[in-house]
């Protein structure tokens, strides 16, 4: 067997930032799979020697997979049991509705709990061994809350950081919960718990000492002779990276192109999500087919780009979303669309980051209306692509980004009079209001990227501060 090879820094997440896919020509071929955690880590890590632990999607054979950028893959496979029970089951039926409001009823059976220990024991020892002696694990997401009390009982000698990237629900919904207190546990084998929000950490601090008695405040919790750091940290996106590709010539003519092909309209509003029912994709759809109706929106004048790529598609509720989205596509499509002129434009498709740059461009309103999100970074992108500080931002309040994205068009997505009125004023602003809001929120995220956050979470966790120089030296 060829000897493990350790690094001082693993991130440990229940998915790699790269996805197998099958190009035109038939051949396999990697790509960047969608989804906040990846587009937030995959360009920090780049080049720096760390080692990413987790699944390749399928349930074959952990495949061999070659270092990407200079990050090592190391992959923990899953059979088709834990595909079902641990990700599809406790991760994304139990834990992902539970933690988004409840928008969708949580599912609670005891063998997807059991898949949930299993599968978390499996990444904690593949961690363990890739982890040098003294090195720092990452653990990310919902899908690993035992990790970090799992691998501090196999590697005491580790400093563990765990960052949630969704939101953690208020003690009413998380008392819900059968295994709630192991839950809790399992977290608290790290030494800091970074949440997106200051909220969250509240929420975590007050169910700590409901459930577990632990001495808590929202900063610091007492745990046996330990003492584990919370708080926020929300994440964010290669803002530098995002505002150079949109500005290359062949994305702005690209964004040219695109608007072309849409046929010249007035104005064009786009909305990019995982087809996920915490998007508020639905409610969506609902605002502008009675902004049509009424007149109040022209096709010819406006047309609607929603991109929504398929998520966890065995997952009944998704399969449920898609054929309610696409059955209504279809009814506003026939109801008010002309031939050659649909009210909609619906694509499935993942898109490489310049065609996404290139949509960003074309985006005179980029509609993020989720109905809970732990941040939502396609708004952080679409705001680093307006390079010209023109377009607006329509965003809902119950966005993590809200909180720092102030200058959107603020919305509550579950009013659905406020969302066509709110569409309709970031279609109406007067392009020296958008301006003035753009330049603001642009400023912010470059102030604010994702090293930063990086910095500022991992010279938390890594008090020597090594590794943070490493960080910021790379890429
Ligand atoms: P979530 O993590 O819930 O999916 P985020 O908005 O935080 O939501 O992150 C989504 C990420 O996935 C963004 O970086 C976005 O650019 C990317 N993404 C979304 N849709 C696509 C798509 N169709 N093709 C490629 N990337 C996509
Ligand atoms: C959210 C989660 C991530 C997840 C991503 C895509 O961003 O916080 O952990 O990777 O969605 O979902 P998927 O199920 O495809 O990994």
């Amino acid at each position: 067997m060829p000897e493990m090879r350790q690094s001082s820094l693993v991130v440990v997440a229940n998915r790699l930032p790269i996805d197998d896919s099958v190009a035109p020509d038939g051949a396999c071929e990697w790509r960047r799979s969608p989804g906040g955690l990846v587009s937030a880590l995959h360009p920090l890590l780049r080049h720096t020697p760390a080692t990413w632990v987790g699944w390749a999607g399928g349930t074959g054979p952990a495949p061999d997979l070659p270092d990407v950028d200079g990050v090592r893959m190391h992959t923990v496979p899953l059979d088709a049991q834990d595909l079902r029970d641990h990700y599809e089951g406790f991760a994304n039926a139990t834990l992902w509705p539970l933690y988004h409001d409840a928008v969708e009823q949580p599912e609670y059976h005891r063998r997807w709990w059991e898949a949930y220990q299993r599968v978390n024991q499996r990444f904690a020892e593949a961690a363990a061994g890739v982890a040098e002696p003294g090195g720092l694990v990452w653990v990310q997401d919902y899908h690993l809350q035992l990790v970090p009390g799992m691998l501090r009982e196999l590697r005491p000698d580790l400093r563990i950081g765990f960052f949630l990237h969704v939101p953690f629900p208020p003690p009413e919904l998380f008392m819900q919960l059968p295994r709630r207190a192991e839950l809790l546990r399992g977290m608290l084998g790290a030494d800091l718990i970074g949440f997106q929000r200051a909220q969250a950490s509240h929420n975590f601090a007050q169910l700590v000492a409901k459930v577990l008695g632990l001495p808590a405040t929202d900063r610091r919790i007492g745990v046996d002779d330990r003492v584990v750091r919370i708080g926020a940290y929300p994440v964010s996106i290669d803002t530098a990276e995002m505002a150079a590709l949109a500005g290359r010539p062949d994305v702005t003519a690209r964004a040219r192109r695109l608007r072309h092909d849409l046929g010249d309209p007035e104005h064009v509003i786009l909305s990019v999500d995982r087809m996920d029912y915490t998007k508020g994709i639905e409610q969506r759809l609902k605002a502008y087919s009675e902004l049509l109706a009424s007149g109040d929106v022209k096709v010819r004048d406006t047309v609607l780009v929603q991109v929504a790529v398929p998520s966890r598609e065995r997952v009944a509720q998704y399969q449920i979303l898609r054929e309610r989205v696409e059955r209504e596509v279809g009814r506003i499509n026939g109801e008010f669309g002309r031939v050659g002129e649909p009210a909609i434009h619906y694509l499935t498709q993942p898109f490489d980051r310049t065609e996404l740059a290139a949509l960003y461009r074309v985006a005179d309103v980029m509609a993020v209306t989720p109905l809970r999100d732990g941040m939502n970074l396609v708004a952080k992108e679409y705001v680093a692509a307006r390079v010209d500080d023109s377009g607006a931002l329509l965003l809902s309040e119950f966005a993590g980004s809200a909180a720092e994205l102030e200058q959107a068009y603020l919305v509550n997505p579950h009013d659905l009079e406020e969302l066509k009125r709110m569409l309709l004023s970031a279609l109406r602003a007067a392009p020296e209001d958008a301006g003035e809001r753009m330049r603001a929120m642009r400023a912010h995220l470059h102030r604010h990227d994702i090293r930063a956050w990086a910095r500022s979470y991992l010279s938390a966790l890594d008090e020597t501060g090594s590794l943070v120089r490493r960080l910021s030296s790379s890429g």
